[in-house]
């Protein structure tokens, strides 16, 4: 298999250009949703891949997965910032289930963490997934980033609906 990332801008006003592309992409995204891995995650339109950080996957010519993502300043402090510092947030990291366990994300992250390097002071990402062990496997054991914080919710049945 011949992998090559590759960095693309799309934006309104060159979708047209990248129509093959952004159908690929929409067809990954819609992939994912019927996957229901990821609690929440509805299909993309072309529209969420206009003006973002965007790494494309491609095996053989054909793209197999993507990396979308953002920056954006900080306006507030906490643990693990300062005001006014940038972050690039990653909103989005999928690879098609052919393809997986051969290290494309990794690679997309690295490409990706090599490009904003030098223009972010921070990297972040809130990840929703059933595969929740080994998502932070891949992303504190094997991609270097900390654990910051999660968040946990138990559903619990209400007796007598309407009482306190
Ligand atoms: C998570 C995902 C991008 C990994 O892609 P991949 O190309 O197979 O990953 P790599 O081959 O580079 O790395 C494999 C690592 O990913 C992790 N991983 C494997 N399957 C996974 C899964 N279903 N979900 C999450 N992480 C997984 C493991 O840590 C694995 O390490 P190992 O091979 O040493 O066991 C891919 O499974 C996917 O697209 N899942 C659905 C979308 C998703 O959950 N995205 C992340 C949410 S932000």
């Amino acid at each position: 298999m011949e992998l090559e990332i590759n960095k693309i801008n799309i934006t309104e006003e060159n979708a047209a250009e990248h129509a093959a592309l952004l159908a690929e992409l929409i067809a990954l995204s819609a992939e994912w949703a019927s996957e229901g891995s990821c609690a929440g995650y509805y299909p993309n339109d072309a529209s969420e891949y206009f003006d973002k950080e965007l790494y494309i996957a491609s095996a053989d010519g054909k793209t197999v997965g993507y990396a979308l993502g953002h920056i954006k300043v900080l306006e507030e402090k906490t643990s693990y910032n300062a005001v006014g510092e940038k972050a690039f947030e990653l909103d989005e990291l999928f690879v098609t289930a052919a393809f997986r366990g051969q290290g494309i994300a990794r690679a997309l992250f690295r490409f990706a963490e090599n490009d904003v390097r030098g223009r972010v002071d921070v990297i972040g990402l809130t990840a929703a997934t059933k595969h929740y062990k080994q998502l932070l496997k891949l992303y504190i054991e094997e991609l270097g980033m900390s654990f910051n914080h999660a968040l946990l919710v138990k559903r619990t049945e209400r007796v007598g609906a309407g009482s306190k």
